[in-house]
């Protein structure tokens, strides 16, 4: 048996929707996974030389834990991965080893699980749904955890929406991103927060840019987190006085996403700012990705 899953990068938080808002975007991680004597993952691309190659890899991890839901055992496959979503990077690389893991070991176990208990199953091994969401979906996909159960609707959006991403070359991993923030906040920035982001799904469905511009501040993390990345505050002022129309931290950081309608020295000018703080940065312009993580069966041995 061999089959490839297609995972798309993720934008999560998009500004003030914390852990509730996620994007699709068209930059895809491929997985090509064959039965062999045991299990091995070979990485090209994003994370080549840095992922586990063995049992310990996120992915082999993943399915055995779906393995383990099953109740089945597991057999031992290949991972040969050509990744295309730079690790640690704020654009869901560890939500896409996770859906590809899990989507490996559901298919070689002749699907015991359905799509949104795959989903689940992300959530619990991610922590939070607004990477795994919308990587399992596509396109703009707001979710929230209600007792151990993921709820995730997809908001049909403008087909307008490009944005541009510049990634540092600075290490923050999430979990410190995460533990940066406050166990609490005023009421004053939770009511910011929520009827901002109403107003970016509104902004994203109308492809309304200047909305999207006005709404998309945040209270609630970026303020901490910001300053944990050198250059990362500048490059999203950067971005504005280069004629984006809105910004936010992508995800936890430390990458930085700028929407706009073309990229008219978008990217150069917070590359710029990275650099100004003495960060390298690289520059995305991507598109959103319609649709989520599949399944392509190009040969069938067995
Ligand atoms: N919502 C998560 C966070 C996304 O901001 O910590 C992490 O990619």
């Amino acid at each position: 048996m061999k089959f490839t899953i297609n995972v798309p990068a993720t934008s999560a938080n998009l500004g003030p929707g914390f852990d509730a808002l996620g994007l699709a975007l068209d930059l895809w991680n491929e997985t090509t996974i064959s039965l062999a004597k045991e299990f091995a993952a070979h990485v090209t691309g994003e994370g080549a030389g840095r992922l586990a190659s063995g049992k310990n890899n996120l992915i082999v991890r993943a399915a055995q834990r779906l393995a383990e839901g099953a109740g089945k055992p597991l057999p031992p496959f290949h991972a040969e991965c050509v990744n295309h979503i730079p690790l640690s990077s704020g654009m869901g690389s560890s939500s896409a080893a996770i859906i590809t893991g899990l989507m490996a070991g559901n298919t070689l176990l002749e699907n015991p699980f359905s799509r949104e208990e795959i989903l689940n199953l992300a959530c619990d091994m991610e922590g939070h749904p607004d990477n795994v969401a919308p990587a399992m979906m596509g396109g703009l996909v707001v979710s929230t955890m209600e007792r151990g159960e993921v709820i995730a609707r997809k908001i049909p959006i403008s087909t307008d929406i490009h944005v541009t991403i510049a990634l540092p070359d600075f290490y923050l991993p999430t979990k410190q991103a995460r533990a940066a923030l406050p166990k609490k906040v005023s009421m004053k920035n939770a009511i910011h927060n929520i009827s901002r982001t109403a107003l970016v799904v509104e902004a994203l469905r109308n492809g309304d840019l200047d909305l999207l511009g006005k709404v998309m501040t945040d209270k609630l993390h970026q303020p901490y987190r910001l300053r944990l990345i050198p250059g990362a505050a500048q490059a999203m002022s950067a971005a504005k006085d280069a004629g984006a129309s809105a910004v936010a931290l992508s995800g936890a950081g430390p990458s930085v996403i700028a929407f706009s309608t073309g990229e008219a020295g978008v990217g150069e000018s917070m590359k710029r700012a990275y650099e100004a703080a003495g960060v390298d940065a690289r520059i995305f312009r991507l598109g959103v990705a319609g649709r989520g993580a599949e399944l392509e069966r190009r040969e069938l041995e067995n």
